[in-house]
Formats: structure tokens, C-alpha cells, sequence
């Protein structure tokens, strides 16, 4: 797939901002920790969604869309069987399912997930994790054989404040026998919404937005309604294409205060926009200056936007050093802005520096992760000339109707199937 860019439109506009994929993954693999129905509202209709869906269908879980972002689940009848393992194979974030497998079926076989290479990834950081919790972990041939004689509460010290080790622990650890203290956890919103609705399960977890969790085991869940929360990562993409537009882009369904970090930065930066209580609206004017752009985990500036800012600071004075001091392997985006006249040198696997401002030049050129992707539609909306970017399918795994959300607002982009 390819989309088609024309660039150099102004765009002026309403956008809303979906329900939060990394929000949506987690909470559907926790219904499985209940034989209730639960009814989830504002969930993305993206392809990582779907995915996961196929996979609780295949275990016999009854799932249906019941409105344009409604789903219901039902998991009465889930056996671990007959597992969808290419979908689990084609996915990253089908290690959601480590945790919640764990708690309901005890013994499971896992193939290896795949998903967007962007570093090594390691999986470490779950399995020291579920360890404590007495999970033992045997690995052969790309699958892992996870088992337990019943779940125990422990101290889990995560060796890194990882969000979806964070997850698993917390879902393994709903119904582990005692206490389960999990500490250096990460708090992301998304992280803080899966608390949330475990909450609404009946789970019994106090720290909520912490990096310390603890969790009383307790013996039966129920079911829940809940509605996702918005995309940080999609509030704060749309934002920065505004910006490097110089459009007046009014973005809709935002938690101003789950971006608090950025929208400091580019203020600081010399950005000019008005915050509401659930919009955030861009202006043409202001001057930008460079900063230093340092990605860590919540509440600081989260590293799916990385490239995001990396495009941006090709339309700012000065040098700006991009520093995403989590992957190691995220920067493979600088080489096709370079391609479109960006002046920026790698310096390591962590860091670049990018001198501003220079125009940008229409090219054909790639996607390497979704982040990356929606990365490089910014750069092709304000490139002159036509931009092609190939490997589009990558961008619409996270982001529901891209093209018809950006034409809404004056873009001229199309998409081409091949
Ligand atoms: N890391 C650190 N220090 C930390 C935490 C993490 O160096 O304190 C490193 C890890 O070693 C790893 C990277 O940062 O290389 C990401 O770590 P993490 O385990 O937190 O990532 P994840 O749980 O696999 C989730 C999101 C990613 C997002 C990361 C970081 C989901 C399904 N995925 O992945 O989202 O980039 O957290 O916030 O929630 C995406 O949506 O495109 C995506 C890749």
C-alpha cells in the first residue's frame, strides 16, 4: 500500500482523535480474566484490533462490533485449544495475552509475537517478572511453554518500567494468591486505563498512576462497561502537524493532561495554541526555536512521538538533538527526511541532531514502524512536490481512516492498494 501526497496544502479544520490503541490491546486482553460480557466504547477500528479480536475468537470468545466503536466480549465459553498463532505471530502486543492466559488457563504455549522492528525489544523484562509470581518459562524453538502451580503474590522489582511487562504483571497478578507489589512500574495513561478497568472488574489495585502498584488478589471478576481513553500519541501527532503547517487545525477528544510534557516543550519552543478541556486548536503564527527533545517513559515525552518531533524540528531555527533514550533502533526515519532535504546527522542508535530551518523536497520513500509512518506523512503534508510513501499498510495498523481524516481537513493524500 501507498499514500500519495501532494504537498504544501493548508489545513484548516476540525480533527477528533481516536480511542488509544495502546489503551484498547491491553483492556481486550483483560477481558479474558472474566467469563462476563464487557462492553467497550471508543475503541479504534484498526488492524492491531482486529488481530487481537481474531485471536480470543479462535479460543471460542464470543466477539462482536455492536456499534461503529463498540465491542462486546464474552469469554464464557474461551478454551486455550486451538490458539490463533498467526495472528499472535503477526502482532507485538499479542504478549498482552501472557498475563491473562496465565490467570485463566495456568499452562500455555506462546509462539514468539512479531510486530515493528524497532530495537531488540527484549522480552527479559516480562519473564524475570512473572517469575516472581511463580510462572515458570521454558523456550524452544520460538515458543514459549509458560506454566504455574498457581499464581502467588510477590514483590516484582521490573528491571525496566516497561508498559506492557507492566500490564502482564498486573493482570497475572489479579487473581495471584496474597499481594503482589509491582515496583518501577510504568504509569503511562495507557497503563493507568487498564488499572482503571480492572478496577471496574472488581480487581483489587491501589498506586493508580504511580510507578508502585499493589495488588490484593481476589477470587471472581466481573463484567463492565468501559470506554477507552484518547490517543495520547495521535492528540499530540495531529498537534505537531499543525504546527509544521502553520494551519489552524482544531484537535477533538483530547486528555490535555495526559501530553503535559509536550505541550510544555513546544510552548517552551515558541508553539502557539489554545488548550481546552478536550480540544487543542493550533495558530500560524509564532516563531519556533530548537530544544532538546529527550523521549523517556511517563510522564516525560513519550517516544512514539519522537519522529514526530524530528520532522518538526526540520522546520525550526536552530539544531535540536533528539534523544529517545528507550529504543535503539527508532531513527531509521532520518535517513528519508535527509532524503527530502533535512540537515540532520545520526550521532548513535539513541540520538540525532536535525538543523533547521530547511524546506522539504516530495520523494518516494518508506515507512519503517507506524510511528515512523505517520511521521512521514507530516513531512510529505509539508514537503513541496508529490511524496510516495511505501509500506503505508504499517501506519493504518494504528490509525483508524488516516486518509479520510486528513482530506477532511484540506490534505491531499491518497492512498493506493497494491
Ligand atoms: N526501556 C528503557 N527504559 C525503561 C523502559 C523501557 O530503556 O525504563 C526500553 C526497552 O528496553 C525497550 C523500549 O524502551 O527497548 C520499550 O520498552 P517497553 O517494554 O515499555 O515497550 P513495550 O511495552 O513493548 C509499549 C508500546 C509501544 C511503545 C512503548 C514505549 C504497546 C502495545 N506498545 O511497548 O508502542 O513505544 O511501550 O512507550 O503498548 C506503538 O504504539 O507503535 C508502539 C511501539
Amino acid at each position: 500500500m501507498q499514500f500519495i501526497i501532494e504537498g504544501g496544502k493548508k489545513l484548516n479544520g476540525d480533527i477528533w482523535v481516536s480511542g488509544a490503541k495502546n489503551a484498547a490491546l491491553p483492556i481486550i486482553a483483560a477481558t479474558l480474566l472474566t467469563d462476563d460480557e464487557c462492553i467497550l466504547d471508543n475503541v479504534p477500528r484498526i488492524s492491531d484490533v482486529e488481530t487481537l479480536l481474531n485471536i480470543l475468537k479462535s479460543l471460542g470468545s464470543a466477539v462482536a462490533w455492536t456499534g461503529e466503536h463498540q465491542v462486546t466480549i464474552c469469554n464464557r465459553n474461551a478454551t486455550f485449544h486451538n490458539p490463533d498463532y498467526q495472528s499472535v505471530k503477526s502482532l507485538r502486543a499479542s504478549i498482552l495475552f501472557f498475563g491473562s492466559f496465565l490467570a485463566r488457563f495456568h499452562t500455555i504455549d506462546m509462539i514468539e509475537p512479531g510486530g515493528c522492528i524497532i530495537g531488540n525489544r527484549p522480552l527479559d523484562t516480562h519473564f524475570h517478572a512473572l517469575s516472581k509470581l511463580g510462572v515458570r518459562m521454558e523456550k524452544k524453538n520460538g515458543t514459549y511453554a509458560l506454566s504455574s502451580d498457581g499464581l502467588r503474590g510477590a514483590e516484582v522489582v521490573l528491571l525496566e518500567a516497561s508498559v506492557t511487562a507492566t500490564e502482564n504483571i498486573l493482570m497475572a497478578a489479579v487473581y495471584a494468591q496474597g499481594v503482589t507489589v509491582i515496583k518501577n512500574a510504568a504509569c503511562e495513561p495507557h497503563v493507568q486505563d487498564l488499572v482503571t478497568f480492572l478496577q471496574k472488574l472488581g480487581a483489587d489495585i491501589a498506586g493508580n498512576g504511580t510507578t508502585t502498584l499493589t495488588v490484593h488478589g481476589v477470587s471472581v471478576l466481573h463484567g463492565t462497561v468501559h470506554t477507552i481513553i484518547p490517543d495520547t500519541i495521535e492528540a499530540g501527532t495531529f498537534l505537531m502537524l499543525g504546527i509544521a503547517n502553520k494551519g489552524k487545525l482544531r484537535i477533538n477528544n483530547v486528555i490535555p493532561e495526559h501530553m503535559d510534557v509536550v505541550l510544555e516543550k513546544l510552548k517552551m519552543m515558541g508553539a502557539k495554541f489554545d488548550v481546552s478541556d478536550t480540544t487543542i486548536t493550533t495558530h500560524s503564527h509564532g516563531i519556533m526555536r530548537a530544544a532538546k527533545i529527550d523521549a523517556r517513559p511517563y510522564p516525560g515525552i513519550p517516544t512514539d512521538l519522537q519522529s514526530v518531533f524530528g520532522v518538526l524540528a526540520t522546520q525550526i531555527q536552530g539544531t535540536t538533538l533528539i534523544w529517545d533514550t528507550l529504543f535503539e533502533g527508532r531513527m531509521g526515519y532520518v535517513q528519508e527526511l535527509v532524503r527530502m532535504g533535512a540537515n540532520a546527522v545520526i550521532c548513535d542508535p539513541h540520538r540525532v541532531l536535525i538543523t533547521g530551518p530547511t524546506p522539504l523536497y516530495g520523494q518516494e520513500i518508506r515507512s519503517f514502524d507506524l510511528r515512523a509512518g505517520a511521521a512521514m506523512i507530516i513531512a510529505g503534508l509539508i514537503a513541496s512536490g508529490r511524496t510516495v510513501i511505501n509500506g503505508a499498510e504499517i501506519v493504518s495498523r494504528g490509525y483508524e481512516r488516516i486518509v479520510e481524516r486528513l482530506q477532511a481537513v484540506g490534505a491531499d493524500i491518497q492512498q493506493k492498494d497494491s
